[in-house]
This record gives structure tokens, C-alpha cells and sequence, in this order.
């Protein structure tokens, strides 16, 4: 795990956009970063273009605290990625992991995705790196007033925010989101609702939320996901399919492939295509995403299988 204890040695080989520049030496993260973590993910041939949603994200507000919140697979990610393609290169993307529930390893990621495209006073890497206990305090009205100040507006998108629980962390984005001023935005995507001080967001219309519902592909959309993976199927099965799976992205992408693991018998033009939350596809998915045994919410209310949790969620 990155901690803070780690010296300055791996700081310069890890030091963002500046230290390659040669402008920063001894003020970059004291600890290695993980480069991939600061780019949205690569999206493969096939992938459905979200159009609606990305425009209806594009033209959020000045200010906006955008929250994308839905169970996985519905496509948060894949959104944000469109969305950040399409808003070129004033965007800033950390993908969270469990590693960042430290308030300063998760600030220091945000500190240099946003210094990469909008540099920032070099003081809050100093901040970041110094023992002190409580360096939230110090540090997000300095990254606040850094986003705010911008001449040309940035976003700043965090995703997987629902592997954060400590305390300072969740408060530390709250704070952003309370701070932030002038055009720039803050994105965040989780699998559970963030902690954020909704009603004050929304009373000065700077809040933009994306839920399952809005996720959830149409049927044009549904019908395109299944030809960008290459299931043959008549427009029926498409329809049976897009309803069996609720427009639920990755339900539908894997019943694709299951289709076509299935072969050629089941490929017929007049085979009912099936579609359940025991399949083999959607289970193992369900447990590489490891995430329902952790949610309360489902996991208490299902008793806990991936079978049980999908079928929750289709409730
Ligand atoms: N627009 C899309 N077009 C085609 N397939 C999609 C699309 N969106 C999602 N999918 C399918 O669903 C899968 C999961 O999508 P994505 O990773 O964006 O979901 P997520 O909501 O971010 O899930 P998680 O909560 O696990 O991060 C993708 O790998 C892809 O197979
Ligand atoms: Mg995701």
C-alpha cells in the first residue's frame, strides 16, 4: 500500500507532469503513484455511445457536483469515460481503490490529476508530504480555491468512490464539493450514494445526479450493445433480452457472450433467448466484482448469493 513514510527517492521517479518538466524535484507525492489510476479506462470496439446522457452531463452547470450512483455494471465508468473524451483535455480522473482511504494518499491523487491540467501551488504537495495528522484541513480549501480559480473551467472525476470509508476521506470530499466555486466540477461515481450535503447542492443548483434509471440502456441502445458483441439475434430476441435484463449494461453484454458460448443451437431465429441471475456468466461477474457481500443492503435483504442479489436488484 502507497504511505506517506515512503521517501522522497520514489517521489521524484514518481513526480507528476511538472517534475518531467524538471520543475519539481523535492515536491512531488512522497510515495509511488500508480499511473493508470490517473487515466479513465481504455473503452473497447463496440462500446454503445452514450449520446444522451454525455450531453446532459456536458451541459451541467458551473459548479456542479455530478454523482453517477448505480450497482455495478450499469455503466457509471463507461459514461464518465465518453463524458471525459468529450470534454477533452480539461479533465482530471482518479479511479479510487481501497489504498486511498488514507485522507493524504487520496489527496495527493487529486492534487496531481488536477495539477496536470491546471497547475497547482506547489505548497500542497508540501502539505501532503508533512507528518502532520490532519492534513485534510489544510489541504481541500487549497485545491477548492485552485479548481475555482481556473481560468478555463476543469472537471475532476473520481471513480469507485464507494471503496472509501474512512472518515476524513468521505468528509474531505464533502468539503470539496461545499467549497467549490466558480466553473470547474466535481464528479464522483460509486456504487453507493457518497455522503454529500444533497439539499444544499441542490438548493444552489449545483447538484447533477445519474441513477440506475438513467443508466439503464433503451432498447436502440440495448439493441446496439448486443451487435457491438456480435450476438446474432432477430430483432425478438433483442426485445426478449432488453427486457429480461432491464437495459442492465453488462447483463445484457454478458448474455451476448453466453449466447454465443451456447452455439449455434441456440442461435436459431425462433430459440427463446434466457436471461437469470444464476447464469454462470452473471454469477461469476457477481463475485469479481465482489461487492454484494459488503452491502448491507442487498446482501441483507437477498441472503446474501449473486443469484439472490441480482434478483434484488431487478425488485
Ligand atoms: N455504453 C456501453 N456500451 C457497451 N457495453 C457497455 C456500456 N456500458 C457498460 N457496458 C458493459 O457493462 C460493463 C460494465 O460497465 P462499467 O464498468 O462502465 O460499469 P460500472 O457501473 O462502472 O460498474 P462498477 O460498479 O463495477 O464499476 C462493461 O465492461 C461493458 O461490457
Ligand atoms: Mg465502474
Amino acid at each position: 500500500m502507497a504511505t506517506l513514510s515512503s521517501v522522497e527517492t520514489t517521489a521524484q521517479r514518481a513526480a507528476p507532469s511538472r517534475s518531467a518538466r524538471g520543475r519539481r524535484s523535492r515536491d512531488g507525492p512522497p510515495f509511488e503513484l500508480i499511473e493508470s489510476k490517473l487515466h479513465p479506462p481504455w473503452l473497447r470496439p463496440g462500446i454503445v455511445a452514450r449520446t444522451e446522457l454525455v450531453e446532459r452531463l456536458l451541459a451541467a452547470s458551473a459548479g456542479a457536483v455530478v454523482c453517477v450512483v448505480a450497482p455495478p455494471g450499469y455503466g457509471k465508468t463507461t459514461l464518465l469515460a465518453q463524458w471525459a473524451q468529450r470534454r477533452g483535455d480539461r479533465v482530471g480522473w482518479v479511479t479510487v481503490d481501497p489504498h486511498d482511504n488514507d485522507p493524504a494518499v487520496l489527496l495527493t491523487y487529486l492534487a496531481v490529476a488536477l495539477d496536470r491540467i491546471a497547475p497547482i501551488d506547489l505548497g500542497i504537495f508540501k502539505l501532503l508530504a508533512s507528518p502532520a495528522s490532519h492534513v485534510a484541513p489544510t489541504v481541500v480549501p487549497r485545491l477548492a480555491a485552485a479548481m475555482s480559480a481556473t481560468t478555463e473551467p476543469v472537471t475532476l472525476i473520481l471513480d469507485h468512490v464507494e471503496f472509501l470509508d474512512n472518515r476524513q476521506c468521505l468528509d474531505a470530499l464533502q468539503q470539496l464539493a461545499v467549497q467549490l466555486a466558480g466553473g470547474s466540477q466535481l464528479a464522483l461515481a460509486s456504487r453507493t450514494r457518497p455522503r454529500l450535503p444533497y439539499s444544499r447542492l441542490r438548493s444552489q443548483g449545483r447538484l447533477m445526479e445519474v441513477g440506475a434509471a438513467d443508466l439503464a440502456m433503451g432498447l436502440t441502445e440495448a439493441r446496439a450493445l448486443l451487435k457491438g458483441a456480435e450476438a446474432r439475434l432477430t430483432a425478438d430476441q433483442a426485445s426478449q433480452l432488453h427486457r429480461r435484463t432491464e437495459g442492465w449494461p453488462v447483463g445484457l453484454y454478458l448474455a451476448a457472450l453466453a449466447l454465443q458460448a451456447a452455439g449455434p443451437a441456440v442461435n436459431r431465429p425462433d430459440a427463446e433467448v434466457g436471461f437469470a441471475g444464476d447464469d454462470r456468466f452473471i454469477v461469476d461477474y457477481l463475485n469479481s466484482v465482489a461487492w454484494f457481500p459488503v452491502n448491507a443492503g442487498h446482501a441483507g435483504k437477498s441472503g446474501g448469493s449473486p443469484a439472490d442479489v441480482w434478483c434484488s436488484w431487478r425488485r
